[in-house]
């Protein structure tokens, strides 16, 4: 029996996969490099499976796609069906070729003609990419394969011991979930048409509790827009596996010969530096891709919590002047502007400007806008429709919708809106020629692209129709951007409904929350951190009081938190006072800045003991930002020191307290570097002895920034 030895290795990250004659293969390891010069005899030797009393008999080891005939009583890699009864693959291999960091894997399954491709990549950063695919390949009368679920997995070590995932809420994503690691096997779905605020987001497994800045970790993400799997499987008499994929519906995906099913891809992190390791690396991967935003990120105002629907051309402009004067650089009419949209009850899909509301169209705005030096974004939902439209009037046909359900309308409404179908041609050609129209008309440089409900029971073709929807939106996605490659797009659903790296593979930024209020934000962007880079995540300051959780905070702390991100404004700042208008004046000052350093630096979080701190650092080459808040009351009269990790030890720093946003109250007498506003210290003082921390009042921040000289 041949047997081979791939090994991919990447930026610290090593896969070491082996293959005994025409078997799928299976990996011997995924975690940190281990440079050239592997011997298999001795690496299969060190590695090869126990097999334990009461198992089957032979030491086979889990391949890539685990099924029950390898021994292993987890959930499998794969389901398939024939005529309704479950098929068990005979996979064999093929054909295989390896690249610099790739391995294809060609296999094929006699009896019912499938080709199995499995795609292993160790991409920048070191993220590890799978990809499974299937095609038919069976005689035109050969029966049709039902896919029920494709899903990538790899093993991680069984010394791990936790596992974190996430679930949320509107208003309150990413909420970490940790727990000790769970027996048998445990899938968190997503069931909504999309990832939805209480997705699952990935799978991580850790040896000890997920920490910041230490520790060794494996997680997983699925590039998946829509119905999502991901799973973790600790079984006792085998490895342990962590892996992912798409949810599909029963008789969703029936190959018949020549078709093919892709599976989305997984993205697959190892850190040996806790989750800030696991971000850097991500964060690598997505900066490293030629799509990836370079131009600076332009300070937003975002009309939203300033105006709701209530548009009055006149306001509007004049919001817009005020904008331009205190430095914002893209103002972005949101909901409200199109045909008979007064409330959230109507219109959906008529992609048409309301000449009632707006008796000269949008040119004016779009062109003042313009003429006072900033982008112009305007809002769309394309995905969903009205009842009340005329396109829905027009075409009842286009609704995803299973027609006896719409009989009960009440049942499936949800924002009083239905989901059009873009994968009906029709559908498709309608919404893309409104959008498309509009971009070339106003001179569009960005859309906010909204998603504000679930997906329910969707039907299309008379099957299951959310993959196909997802298929379509991405394809529209693509097509705007060659048809506008200077667009951006943002990705918001009801906030962050849908913030993964599927649909970034198609947008720019993301809109983490429609929570603005800051204490919430401190979380949910650090935790929207975890995969995306802060120049992905809109940050806005919200009005004084927030509108999503009646809490009031200073402006200062607002603004700390907006200029962790893609930052912005969502608030009428015509009503600001002169004092308020002046300090958001600064504050873009400051923003622009800081932000080569947030948008480019590594992300840390500082570890502080006390859970009422919020400690985020951005750390570049010559300089780095920090953002301290608190969310609560401290514990302590004196406070922690902070220890700010990743600097060059071997270099001083100029540590300045960026007071331009205001002060950041705090009780008794303060340290004194912190009055004075400004120290000098080498790296390696500022990161193994630290700063003492003033005893932060709660809710308010500050902004470090630390310049090598
Ligand atoms: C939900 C979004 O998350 C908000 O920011 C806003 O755009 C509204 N939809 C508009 O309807």
């Amino acid at each position: 029996m041949t047997r081979r030895l791939f090994h991919l290795e990447r930026d610290g990250v090593a896969l070491l996969i082996a293959q005994m004659g025409d078997a799928l293969p299976h990996v011997l390891h995924w975690g940190g490099a281990v440079s050239a010069g592997i011997d298999l005899d001795a690496l299969a030797s060190a590695l090869s499976r126990q097999s334990p009393p009461g198992t089957l008999d032979a030491a086979w080891q889990l391949s890539l796609a685990p099924q029950e005939g390898d021994g292993w009583s987890g959930r499998p890699g794969m389901q398939l069906r024939r005529g309704g009864i479950v098929h068990h693959p005979r996979w064999v291999v093929t054909g295989t070729e390896e690249g610099e960091d790739r391995l294809r894997v060609d296999a094929r399954d006699e009896a019912s003609g499938l080709l199995l491709t499995i795609s292993i990549g160790v991409e920048a950063g070191g993220v590890v990419w799978v990809e499974h695919a299937l095609v038919h390949q069976g005689e035109q009368d050969a029966a049709p394969v039902d896919v029920d679920w494709l899903e990538a997995t790899l093993p991680v070590p069984s010394t791990t011991d936790s596992l974190l995932t996430f679930d949320g809420r509107w208003a309150r994503e990413k909420r970490p979930v940790v727990t000790a690691m769970p027996a048998g096997a445990t899938v968190r779905q997503s069931r909504r048409g999309r990832p939805g605020h209480d997705n699952p987001v990935a799978a991580i497994a850790s040896i000890g509790e997920p920490r910041w800045g230490a520790g060794e970790l494996w997680g997983v993400h699925l590039a998946w827009s829509s119905d999502l799997t991901v799973r973790l499987d600790r079984v006792t008499d085998a490895v342990t596996l962590i892996g992912a994929g798409e949810l599909l519906r029963p008789g969703e995906i029936r190959l018949v010969p020549g078709e093919e099913y892709r599976a989305p891809r997984a993205a697959f992190v190892h850190s040996t530096d806790g989750l800030d390791g696991f971000a850097a690396r991500v964060h690598t991967w997505l900066r490293a891709r030629p799509q990836h935003p370079s131009s600076p990120r332009p300070l937003v105002l975002n009309t939203w919590e300033a105006v709701y629907f209530d548009h009055d051309p006149a306001r509007l402009t004049a919001l817009a002047e005020r904008a331009a004067e205190v430095g914002i650089e893209r103002f972005v009419l949101d909901d409200g502007w199109f045909l008979g949209r007064r409330d959230d009850s109507t219109s959906l899909g008529d992609w048409v400007v309301d000449r009632t509301v707006w008796p000269e169209g949008l040119t004016p705005l779009a062109d003042r806008v313009h003429a006072l030096g900033m982008q112009f974004g305007l809002w769309f939902e394309p995905e969903m429709v009205s009842l009340d439209s005329d396109v829905a009037r027009a075409h009842p046909e286009w609704l995803l919708h299973d027609p006896g359900h719409l009989e009960h309308p009440a049942s499936l409404s949800w924002r009083q809106q239905y989901v059009l179908n873009l994968a009906d041609p029709g559908a498709y050609a309608h919404v893309l020629g409104q959008i498309d129209a509009l971009v070339n008309e106003l001179g569009i440089d960005f859309i906010k692209w909204d998603h504000n409900r679930d997906l329910v029971e969707s039907v299309h073709a008379g099957r299951p129709g959310g993959h196909a929807q997802m298929i379509a939106v991405y394809a529209l996605l693509r097509e705007l951007k060659t048809r506008h490659p200077a667009l951006e797009i943002e990705s918001c659903s009801s906030g962050g409904a849908r913030t993964d790296l599927g649909i970034l593979a198609f947008t720019d930024r993301v809109w983490a929350s429609d929570s603005n209020d800051p204490v919430e934000r401190q979380d949910i962007q650090r935790w929207t951190g975890l995969l995306l880079p802060p120049e992905l995540v809109g940050a806005h300051v919200g009005p004084t009081t927030s509108h999503s959780s009646g809490r009031t905070t200073a402006l200062s702390y607002r603004m700390a938190t907006s200029l962790m991100g893609s930052a912005g404004f969502e608030w009428d700042i015509l009503s600001c006072d002169e004092e308020e208008t002046a300090a958001i004046g600064r504050f873009a000052k400051l923003y622009k800045e800081l932000r080569p350093v947030v948008h480019t630096g590594r992300v840390v979080h500082p570890e502080l003991r006390d859970n009422a701190w919020r400690a985020t650092g951005f750390v570049g080459q010559d300089a780095a930002v920090v953002v301290v808040a608190t969310v609560a009351s401290l514990q302590d009269a004196r406070a922690e020191r902070l220890r700010i990790p990743g600097l060059d030890r071997d270099r001083r720093y100029r540590v300045r307290v960026r007071r331009e946003i205001g002060d950041a109250r705090h009780g008794w007498i303060a340290p004194e570097w912190f009055g004075a506003g400004e120290i000098e210290l080498p790296g390696a003082v500022l990161s193994e002895v630290g700063l003492q921390l003033p005893t932060l009042w709660p809710l308010q921040a500050f902004v470090l920034h630390l310049e090598a000289i």
